[in-house]
This record gives structure tokens, C-alpha cells and sequence, in this order.
């Protein structure tokens, strides 16, 4: 008999719309909104979707890639979506996307797409197995896809570093 725990559903666990309004105290010398604002945002938000999905206090183990895709400006409105792309077995990839509204008009623009990768930990403060993600939308499994793709990558990468492979 399978005992397993069923997989968890993207949306329990999802941020679908954080939102900040941006005043000139978050902006830096090229006016434009400070990036680690930004990043510490998106690290807090995956943190809890991580906490929600596990079950279990959670810590940052890697931020795959942050890219910046376009500034966000003084007046601007920042909505910020998060949600578990997948499980392996202590490790989760929360993947943080931020777009930003000129709410008046209501125009948005696709500023970061973010991949973080969280531990969960247990009472003895070791890596703990975590449930798994069900993918139910296209989207969802697209973005499961993917992070196998990124997972098997940082794992050869992290064992060609290890081997000591060209070295110079
Ligand atoms: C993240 C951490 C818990 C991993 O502990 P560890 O003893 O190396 O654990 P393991 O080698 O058993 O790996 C546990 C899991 O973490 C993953 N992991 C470890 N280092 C990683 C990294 N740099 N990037 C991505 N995943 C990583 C492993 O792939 C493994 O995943 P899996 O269980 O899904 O296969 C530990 O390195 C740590 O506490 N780091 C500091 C975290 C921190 O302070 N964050 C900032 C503040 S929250």
C-alpha cells in the first residue's frame, strides 16, 4: 500500500499578488527602484510559500538567477507573484516574478523572474523530505519542467567545480 502524503497543489501555497507602492525613498542615484529592495522582497516571499508548501521552517540554500528585466520607477506599483515549481527531496525551487503598473493607466511591465532554492529543516535542524509539488495549469507544468532542467545543471556544475575540471 502507498502511504505516501499526496502531492501538494501549486495554488496552496502560491503569492499571487503582493503588492508595494514605490516612493522616493526606495529609489537609488539612477532613480530607478534599488534592486536589493527588490531582492529581499522576493527572498521573504518565496520563504513563505517554501514554509507553506513544506510545512517546515525553511532557509535559502541558492538563488539560481535574478534577472532584472526592466527598471521600475518612482510612483510605479510593484505586484509581486510566488509560487513551489518543484520538489526533490529537502530542497523546493520557488520561483518569484514581479511586474510593475502604472496604476493609473494600468500598463504593467515584467521587471524580475527570480528562481530561488529553499531547505526545509527539521527539529534537528537537518535537511527533511518535503511533499511533493502537483503542477495542475500549463504554466505550472511548464515551470516544473524547468526546474528539473535547472536542478540537473546546478548538480553538474556543482560536480565539474568538485572534480577540479579545467583547471587553468
Ligand atoms: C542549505 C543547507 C541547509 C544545506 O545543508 P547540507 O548539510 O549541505 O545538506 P545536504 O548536502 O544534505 O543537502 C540538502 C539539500 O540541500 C540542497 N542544497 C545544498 N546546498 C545547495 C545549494 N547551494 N544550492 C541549491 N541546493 C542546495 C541539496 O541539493 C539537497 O537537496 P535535496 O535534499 O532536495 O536533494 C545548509 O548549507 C545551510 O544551512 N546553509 C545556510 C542557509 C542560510 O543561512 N541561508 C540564509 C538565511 S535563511
Amino acid at each position: 500500500m502507498n502511504t505516501a502524503p499526496d502531492p501538494r497543489p501549486v495554488d496552496d501555497s502560491a503569492i499571487e499578488g503582493h503588492v508595494y507602492k514605490v516612493f522616493p525613498s526606495d529609489l537609488n542615484a539612477h532613480y530607478s527602484v534599488f534592486g536589493g529592495k527588490i531582492m529581499a522582497t522576493c527572498d521573504r516571499l518565496a520563504l513563505v510559500v517554501a514554509e507553506r508548501h513544506s510545512g517546515y521552517p525553511c532557509v535559502t540554500a541558492s538563488v539560481d538567477s535574478f534577472h532584472f528585466r526592466a527598471p521600475a520607477k518612482d510612483g510605479d506599483t510593484l505586484i509581486f507573484q510566488a509560487s513551489a515549481n518543484r520538489t526533490f527531496r529537502s530542497s523546493m525551487e520557488i520561483g518569484v516574478r514581479v511586474m510593475a503598473e502604472n496604476s493609473y493607466t494600468r500598463d504593467t511591465r515584467h521587471i524580475v523572474s527570480a528562481y530561488f532554492t529553499f531547505v526545509a529543516l527539521g527539529e534537528d535542524q537537518k535537511p527533511v523530505e518535503v511533499l511533493d509539488v502537483k503542477p495542475v495549469s500549463e504554466n505550472q507544468k511548464r515551470r516544473y519542467r524547468e526546474a528539473g532542467i535547472r536542478r540537473d545543471s546546478r548538480l553538474a556544475m556543482r560536480e565539474q567545480i568538485r572534480s577540479g575540471k579545467d583547471q587553468v
